[in-house]
């Protein structure tokens, strides 16, 4: 069942209650963990070097890092900066597997100010986890986390 998005976003917006990126990304992270059913990793990669993602806060089994922007999912995500949605990621030829129980994914990039600041990755175990009403819920959640953090 698709969860009520505008609820969670504002629940999220109160939960942001510094600027501080690194709180915020922790909390965020923790946030959809708890409230969107299905997920096995949800965390934040963040642009450190050029081209290259670096491991953020993030919920579940110890990931992959870093993911330079040519590779996988992630790296789509950050490459094109737009939303990755994946339903099956074994039909995916450059797929990273950093958990074999992940099989569907949803990536969304942070852009602030025209930067690519990083990627939000959620992983479900489920097929086709993610529909339309997901992608565009996660990316309001995101949008909420860009407006109230301080993000350079
Ligand atoms: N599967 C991702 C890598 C990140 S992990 O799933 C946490 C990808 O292909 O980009």
């Amino acid at each position: 069942m698709t969860p009520d998005y505008s609820l969670l976003n504002r629940q999220l917006a109160a939960l942001l209650d510094t600027r501080d990126w690194l709180t915020n990304s922790a909390q965020t992270c923790a946030f959809i963990m708890e409230q969107v059913a299905d997920l096995n990793w949800v965390g934040f990669y963040l642009q450190g070097e050029p081209e290259l993602l670096t491991l953020g806060p993030f919920q579940g089994k110890p990931a992959c890092h870093p993911i330079p922007f040519s590779k996988g999912v992630c790296g789509a995500a950050a490459r094109t900066r737009t939303t990755q949605r994946v339903d099956d990621v074994h039909a995916v030829v450059d797929h990273i597997a950093c958990d074999a129980a992940s099989r569907s994914e949803l990536v969304v990039p942070v852009i602030v100010n025209d930067h690519l600041w990083g990627v939000l990755d959620l992983d479900s175990p489920r097929q086709a986890r993610f529909n339309a009403a997901d992608r565009e819920g996660v990316e309001a959640l995101v949008a909420t986390f860009i407006e109230r953090t301080d993000l350079t």
